[in-house]
């Protein structure tokens, strides 16, 4: 198989649509394929960069390059041993969700003569079904995706005597599932054919040559006019033309239009902030973060822990040491290490860590949490903390940064770059490393059996495809922000891990919005700020799963008590939660998670929110003012 599923980048003020990761690109012109495609798989690697490939159709053939990891590798590669000029060609980012990110799994795939070559996006549903199919047929495979299948079938198709377009049509007709097709054909010069299911595939309309890309980033550079293909049509490209059909041949009515974006928006993949590309990339990064946790003994394995199963039963007391919104992640954190652990967890903002003179004994253990790796109050708690003679684990998503460097052990998040200043995917992925660490500690200590801790991390992998969910529907987070542009105060109200939430979705609404916004413990409400609640006033409610009965009935009883003081309530609840929908006037349904993992989803349309309203009011929303992405200083 190939790509997950994310959102498609957005503009400013719109929503995000179905689409798939992996990015696809084809050429056809006068210019060097070579330069044209590497140089668009750069703009899309955004999309997947676990693997890439490219097939150029020379005077000797199709010659194919693949190679698993970054981009880079395959350049690389290239450069090593350069390919044959080609004004015709394909390339394939990946990001591999089955199926490994190895360079046979890469794409471009060969037919079984290797006269056409394929890229594709999306899953072949039925498969295995079409390879046992082949296999019957003497085909054999040099990979286990669905990808090859295929390309051996395209391959047949053209090998009876079809055009590589009626060949392309045929095959779709025999493939279910959602996918997006690019093949070339050494029998079919200066064509390109490409076939559209669901995944998004934009034509680039060129003078004297045209393009084919999952993104129109990768094609900027050289034209700036488009035509977006349909649910199920076939595009023919030559130099010269672009001839767009539906599956069965009918002509197409095309949409074409001009894109109005300059080279530097597409360096954020055509989003247009860096935080809305970052949150789109969370279930990606999720799942990065989570890849290969459990060994195959059954055993969860950390990164970098570097400290003793010995030293770590005597872990007696953790201290969770964190600035902004990573300190929210160790709130979080404390709910799930002490329920799994039974250990006793602290949280303490880094800055003010060291001067409390903190009880730190040798079986005091420090956790930090920093995406950056970098942030001074951090490093001098964990400096103070090892002088102690405490062990530090670091969370962070920065490899061979300071703090990991100055750490006893590491487990890093696996986002990428993060590039906005608002913390989003290293929120989320600090979350699962916390969720790691905790269940780690309860494996080590046997405060939770093995299989107990699998079951966790089997909850844990399910994140990302609802992750996903949530950033599918957003269009009711979107028109909330459109309404709200002339509030001066929001408050985000949460219960146990909602509470870290609701202080999460105050912070991300100041610092990219500059709007006076609140986070409270539910409970507190009525120990001071239900006085703040006067008619509108909008108030974000994050309410915990139903199982909790106790907690969740709490919860809906203080939507009660803002509702009846004339707050306008927007909740955040599980998908069938009809108590909590009662007293909503806006509901964002959640899917249905464990309780101590709802954060994950629960915060995505905090994040959307807060970008939202950002942008409708014409702020930087990657660079907020006075603030910078790595607080060096003290
Ligand atoms: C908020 C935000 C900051 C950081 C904080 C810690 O969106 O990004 O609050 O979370 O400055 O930074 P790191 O995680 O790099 O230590």
């Amino acid at each position: 198989m190939s790509c997950g599923v994310v959102p498609s980048p957005v503009t400013p003020g719109s929503s995000g649509t179905v689409m798939f990761m992996c990015g696809i690109i084809g050429y056809v012109g006068e210019r060097d394929a070579q330069t044209v495609i590497i140089s668009g798989l750069k703009r899309m690697e955004y999309r997947g960069y676990d693997s890439a490939g490219i097939a150029l159709v020379t005077s000797q053939g199709i010659d194919v390059r693949k190679k698993s990891g970054k981009l880079v590798n395959l350049e690389k590669e290239l450069q090593a041993h350069p390919m044959a000029s080609s004004h015709q060609g394909i390339g394939h980012t990946r990001w591999a969700t089955h199926g490994g990110p190895t360079d046979q799994n890469a794409h471009p795939h060969l037919g079984q003569t290797g006269r056409v070559a394929l890229v594709h996006n999306g899953i072949i549903e039925n498969f295995a079904t079409l390879k046992a199919e082949l296999a019957k047929q003497a085909a054999t495979f040099t990979s286990d995706t669905d990808t090859e299948v295929v390309a051996v079938l395209l391959e047949r198709e053209v090998a009876s005597g079809q055009s590589l377009l009626d060949a392309m049509r045929a095959t779709v007709g025999r493939l279910e599932g959602a996918f997006t097709l690019v093949a070339v054909d050494t029998d079919s010069p200066d064509t390109v054919v490409a076939a559209r299911r669901s995944s998004p595939l934009v034509v680039g309309v060129g003078q004297g040559e045209n393009f084919l890309a999952s993104d129109v980033a990768s094609f900027i550079e050289y034209t700036r006019e488009a035509i977006e293909l349909g649910q199920d049509q076939i595009v023919e490209l030559t130099p010269s033309s672009v001839t767009v059909t539906s599956f069965d041949g009918t002509p197409a009515v095309t949409r074409p239009y001009h894109i109005d974006w300059d080279l530097s928006a597409a360096e954020k993949g055509g989003y247009d902030w860096f935080m809305r590309k970052e949150i789109f990339e969370q279930p990606k990064a999720v799942a990065d973060t989570l890849l290969g946790r459990i060994n195959a003994d059954g055993q969860l394995t950390l990164d970098e822990m570097r400290i003793d199963t010995a030293q770590l039963r005597s872990v007696d007391k953790i201290i969770v040491v964190a600035c902004g919104t990573a300190y929210h992640a160790g709130l979080i954190a404390k709910y799930a290490i002490e329920h799994w652990t039974r250990i006793p967890v602290e949280v303490e903002i880094a800055s003010e860590f060291r001067y409390r003179d903190p009880i730190i004994t040798r079986t005091t253990m420090v956790v930090t949490i920093s995406q950056s790796g970098e942030t001074a109050d951090t490093l001098m708690a964990i400096r103070h903390a090892r002088e102690q003679h405490a062990k530090v684990v670091s969370i962070c998503n920065t490899n061979g940064a300071t703090i990991p460097r100055e750490s006893d052990a590491v487990i890093y998040t696996h986002a990428g770059p993060e590039i906005g200043v608002a913390s989003t995917k290293g929120f989320t992925t600090q979350l699962i490393a916390c969720y790691l660490l905790g269940l780690y500690l309860a494996q080590v200590k046997g405060t939770k059996f093995g299989d107990e801790i699998v079951a966790q991390v089997r909850e844990l992998e399910a994140l990302p495809a609802k992750m996903d969910e949530v950033l599918h529907d957003l269009e009711a987070t979107l028109a909330l922000a459109r309404d709200m542009l002339s509030e001066h105060t929001v408050l985000f109200l949460g219960r146990h891990v909602g509470f870290p939430v609701a202080l999460e979705g105050a912070l991300k609404l100041k610092e990219i919005s500059y709007l006076h916004a609140e986070g409270f413990a539910a409970g507190e409400l009525k120990h001071g700020p239900i006085a703040l609640i006067e008619e509108g006033l909008p108030v974000f409610v994050v309410v915990p799963p139903q199982g909790r009965d106790q907690l969740h009935d709490k919860m809906v009883s203080n939507i009660q008590e803002v509702r009846a003081r004339g707050a306008r309530t927007i909740v955040l609840a599980e998908r069938g939660d009809d108590l909590a929908e009662e007293f909503a006037d806006t509901f964002l349904p959640l899917p249905v998670v464990p309780t101590l993992f709802q954060p994950v989803l629960a915060v995505l349309p905090l994040q959307v929110f807060s970008c939202e309203i950002a942008t409708l009011k014409g702020y930087d929303v990657d660079q907020p003012r006075n603030l910078a992405k790595s607080v060096t200083v003290e």
